[in-house]
């Protein structure tokens, strides 16, 4: 199907002509319509999520939603559910959202049922971690293990990371840790103080094949089998590593016993994996029953973007709206605050789901992009953002267009005499996206706030693991919504690929052949001639 140009549509030029000399005034509107609040507040699943801190109107929305609707965002994502080649540069179905999938749902792909795909390696990733968390599973030596370290990168490593640190008062299982860069101190530190003989290593990886988690699986096992000098090393590797990979005949290859490889399937993307078996290291964290919950929030927010009208969409909402302030108002960043500290990885995570998506230039038949496409995501939890760099947010000379997370229930209610702290940290959530909004008249110039700086407030009664589910859920429709009005393929990850060439082309380099460095460009060249020289 040929995307759509949204620039040549009547809502986009009414947009445009908006966009020019825009000068919108947030005081003035909420003064002057007392239900705007409830008017541009949604529910979804758990969610609460007030839009109405954005520099929008019911006819600026009208627009956006043309928009949508000629350029066939729903149709597209009833493709996506269904199963269609909507990754068309690779020719792969697009299916995270059946991998949450009830049981008793069916879903027949290129004459398979995948909902019983999925529930039957589910079942077996339970079962695992039913094993190691309950002490049946033991070391080569017998003992029981007290540390599961995931060894991925990408996808692969930051959902089950972002996902771990999220919800670590509801991990009772072994700890976690997770080794990803090939900068060799990852591993270094992070097998500091372990013991392997209560040390399990998962190691993930879609393809089996990416030189950073081969390589630490390697140091990995080095060291595994270092430390267990006395065990038969085949016997120590099958009862120390398992694996997760669409590729399992490359497993055995490692060493890893075939009955201990959970595989997934290529209509997951390394960005959407993390509620496959990517998310092995999760489950043995909180165990089986809270990553059914997280799974079932997830399922929850599908089904609000499949079946909540448009109007009342949450994903297809804030989409939208950050196709309009990045394509009409210029925005080139989106900051994202969570008010919890166990979310510290969310702004990473969303940078991978966001930007490896939605990074493109060319459109899903080849031709140009008609419009700038994906934004920079970045953030800190707050409050400690908040004494960093919003200044700039609230200052500065860029658009800056922000989401807030906050929750209702603290997960350590604490106090300082008093003062419930939670409530102390909830005022600035409030107080930051009023400040936004609303700014502050002064004499003194360095002393004005502007206002009118556009914030999307998301909350919701407790970080659960279905509440968690959520927010991923909501995150990664909001990027099919995006990538569906530009005509990209959100799917495909091709920038990455000339970067992992070269790397393995320079290496013969780096390591002194003449001839591979004599034809390097004369900076590449200079660069590691300076770090041969020192090493
Ligand atoms: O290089 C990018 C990428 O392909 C990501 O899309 C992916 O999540 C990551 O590498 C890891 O890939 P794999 O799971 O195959 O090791």
């Amino acid at each position: 199907m040929t995307p759509v140009d949204p620039t040549e549509l009547g809502a986009w030029g009414r947009l445009r002509d908006r966009a020019d000399g825009f000068s919108p005034d947030l005081r003035a509107w909420f003064d002057d319509d007392p239900g705007r609040a409830e008017r541009f507040s949604f529910e979804a699943a758990d969610l609460f999520v007030d839009l109405s801190k954005n520099l929008l109107d019911a006819a600026l929305l009208d627009d956006l939603l043309e928009i949508a609707a000629a350029a066939g965002v729903a149709e597209r994502r009833e493709a996506m559910f269904a199963g269609e080649h909507v990754n068309v540069t690779e020719d792969r179905a697009v299916l995270h959202t059946a991998l949450r999938l009830p049981v008793t749902a069916s879903l027949e792909v290129d004459g398979q049922d995948v909902v019983a795909d999925v529930h039957e390696v589910l079942g077996r990733v339970y079962e695992f971690a039913r094993s190691v968390r309950s002490g049946e599973w033991t070391g080569v030596t017998g003992r029981p293990i007290a540390t599961v370290v995931n060894i991925g990168i990408g996808g692969s490593d930051l959902g089950p990371v972002m996902a771990y640190e999220a919800l670590r008062p509801h991990a009772d299982g072994p700890a976690c840790r997770f080794i990803s860069n090939i900068d060799p101190t990852d591993a270094a530190t992070t097998l500091e103080g372990l013991d392997p003989e209560t040390t399990l290593f998962i190691v993930s990886s879609k393809t089996f094949g990416t030189l950073e988690t081969l390589t630490n699986a390697r140091l990995c096992r080095s060291w595994l089998l270092d430390g267990l000098a006395s065990s038969d090393a085949g016997e120590a590797v099958r009862k120390h590593f398992v694996a997760v990979s669409t590729a399992l005949d490359k497993v055995e290859d490692f060493g890893i016993d075939p009955a201990n490889a959970f595989g997934f399937w290529d209509w997951v993307g390394g960005r959407y994996s993390i509620d496959s078996a990517i998310g092995t290291s999760l489950v043995v964290a909180i165990g089986p029953d809270r990553f059914a919950d997280f799974l079932a929030g997830m399922h929850a927010m599908d089904e609000h973007f499949r079946t909540a009208p448009a109007e009342r969409n949450v994903p297809l909402l804030m989409g939208l709206l950050n196709v309009w302030y990045t394509d009409l108002l210029d925005a080139q960043t989106h900051a994202v605050l969570p008010y919890s500290q166990l979310l510290h990885r969310f702004p990473a995570y969303l940078q991978q789901l966001t930007m490896e998506s939605n990074g493109k230039g060319v459109r899903w038949d080849g031709s140009a992009v008609t419009t700038d496409t994906g934004e920079v995501f970045w953030g800190e939890p707050g409050t400690n953002g908040q004494h960093a760099f919003y200044q700039l947010i609230h200052q500065g000379t860029r658009l800056i267009p922000a989401d807030f997370i906050a929750f209702a229930e603290p997960a350590y209610p604490l106090t300082d005499g008093d003062q419930d702290v939670h409530e102390l940290f909830l005022a600035n959530f409030f107080a930051q996206t009023q400040a936004l909004a609303f700014g502050q008249d002064h004499e003194n110039p360095a002393r004005v706030f502007t206002g009118n700086r556009p914030t999307t407030s998301i909350m919701a009664p407790a970080l659960t693991p279905s509440v968690l589910g959520q927010l991923i859920a909501l995150y990664e429709h909001i990027t099919f919504t995006q990538g569906a009005v530009w005509g990209i393929d959100s799917f495909d990850q091709w920038g990455v690929e000339l970067g992992k060439k070269l790397a393995q082309e320079l290496g013969s380099a780096v390591a002194g052949d003449a001839e591979t460095l004599a034809a390097q460009d004369s900076s590449t060249r200079s660069l590691i001639e300076y770090y041969r020289s020192r090493r």
